[in-house]
């Protein structure tokens, strides 16, 4: 593996160079979103400086122009999660609106009266609420498989409740709350035995581990950008070609059609029938910048420089006697779920804050997963490219405090 400078890495996201009260910003809420690093944040900048064009539709040199970065970004996706065609990454606003998309458009079309929805007690609230909606509606029932007490997916009960009524399986490859990696490629396999769907919700696994969308042999997948030191307002959704081009359109507009008429529309292919209206067309372009800043620094080397800094982070908090971790599954991401016995998650975060120490507090948007857990809230660290042991120390150094002041 080629050495990785990670200190330079720091160096280029600028954010970590601004002064906050005085001092330094030491930032652990990446799983909330990733700052960004230079090359994206120029991107955007160059667009709407220098490019800035519809896409899709002029038919002067800037639209064109637009409209090539734009379609090579979906060629860079494809790429990334090695989807087979471009035809199956749809741009969005973010993983939310792609799970929305699946639920409203191949549930309506797909789900009836009886039918299951099976999701898991670890689903970020993106990953349940659609399936509820669309569920109320039709009358299908949302089924739950368990977690165990370390925060791992359990098998043998996905196994339990996968039937010939099952018609999808919806499920994250990582906590954004536990920081569990599940074993996709494993429940994509018992789903499909039963005949059915597989969708993965990649919104945190994204920016901490490679996701082969072939290999894993899922049906849909969805992500942000924002967590992957991209922009916001956009996400993919990736849909296997032959369900996509069966799936009626989510929403109405331009440039989702072929033609219109007021007695008839008919619709564009995909993944252009999936959306309609103006993009957010930088975002999606430097959705391209961000996907190479992982790809030069490379997994090898970003999964151990995070995993040292979570190890780390779990023993040095695990020491101190009245902190209990959230979470123990084998295999984590850099997500760091804790409370002190005794506080409050919200009081801690704001002695964090006082150090300037950011991280998450509260149910992180996963509330039957804090009921599960049999907490309230948590407060979550989680770490990326450009922490390092200073960031662990400043962590761990805050929640002594913490305990000093408020035990
Ligand atoms: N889903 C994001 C988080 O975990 C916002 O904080």
């Amino acid at each position: 593996m080629v050495e990785v400078n990670f200190a330079k890495i720091r160096s280029e996201f600028p954010l970590l160079s601004k002064k906050v009260r005085g001092k330094n910003l030491v930032y652990l809420d990446s799983a909330a979103t990733a700052l960004k690093p230079w090359p994206v944040i120029e991107r955007i900048s160059h667009f709407y400086t220098y490019e800035t064009a519809n896409v899709h539709r002029g038919a002067h040199f800037l639209a064109d122009q637009a409209t090539g970065f734009y379609e090579n970004s979906r060629e860079v996706v494809r790429q990334f999660i090695n989807a087979e065609a471009v035809e199956e990454i749809v741009f969005t606003k973010g993983a939310t609106e792609a799970i929305n998309l699946v639920a409203q458009s191949w549930g309506r079309a797909n789900l009836k009266k009886g039918d299951e929805i099976l999701l898991t007690e670890m689903e970020h609230h993106a990953n349940i609420v659609p399936w509820q909606m669309i569920a109320l509606e039709l009358g299908a029932v949302i089924k739950v498989a368990k977690i165990s007490d370390e925060g791992e997916i359990d098998l043998d009960d996905v196994r339990k409740k996968l039937s010939a009524k099952t018609k999808i399986f919806a499920f994250t490859a990582c906590s954004n709350t536990l920081g569990t990696i599940t074993d996709v490629t494993t429940m994509a396999q018992m789903a499909h035995k039963v005949g059915a769907k597989v969708l993965v919700d990649g919104a945190q696994i994204v920016a901490n581990s490679a996701f082969d969308v072939r290999a894993c042999d899922v049906d849909f997948f969805a992500f942000s950008g924002h967590k992957l030191f991209g922009p916001y307002g956009v996400g993919v959704l990736y849909g296997r070609k032959e369900i996509l081009e069966a799936m009626p359109p989510y929403q109405g507009g331009g440039s989702m059609i072929s033609s219109v008429t007021f007695e008839k529309t008919t619709y564009n292919q995909v993944p252009t029938r999936f959306e309609a209206g103006t993009p957010n067309i930088e975002g999606v372009i430097a959705l391209t910048p961000a996907i190479q800043y992982v790809q030069k620094i490379g997994w090898g080397a970003i999964i151990q420089h995070e995993q040292e800094l979570l190890k780390s982070a779990t023993e040095k908090l695990s020491a101190i006697p009245q902190i209990r971790i959230i979470g123990q599954a084998k295999n984590k991401a850099p997500v760091l779920s804790f409370v002190l016995e005794g506080a409050h998650h919200s009081d801690v975060g704001q002695i964090l804050d006082q150090e300037n120490v950011a991280v998450r507090v509260g149910h992180h948007c996963t509330e039957p997963l804090m009921k599960r857990m049999g907490v309230t809230g948590t407060v979550r660290a989680s770490f990326s490219v450009f922490n390092n042991q200073a960031d662990v120390d400043s962590l761990v150094n805050g929640v002594i405090k913490a305990k000093g002041l408020l035990l």
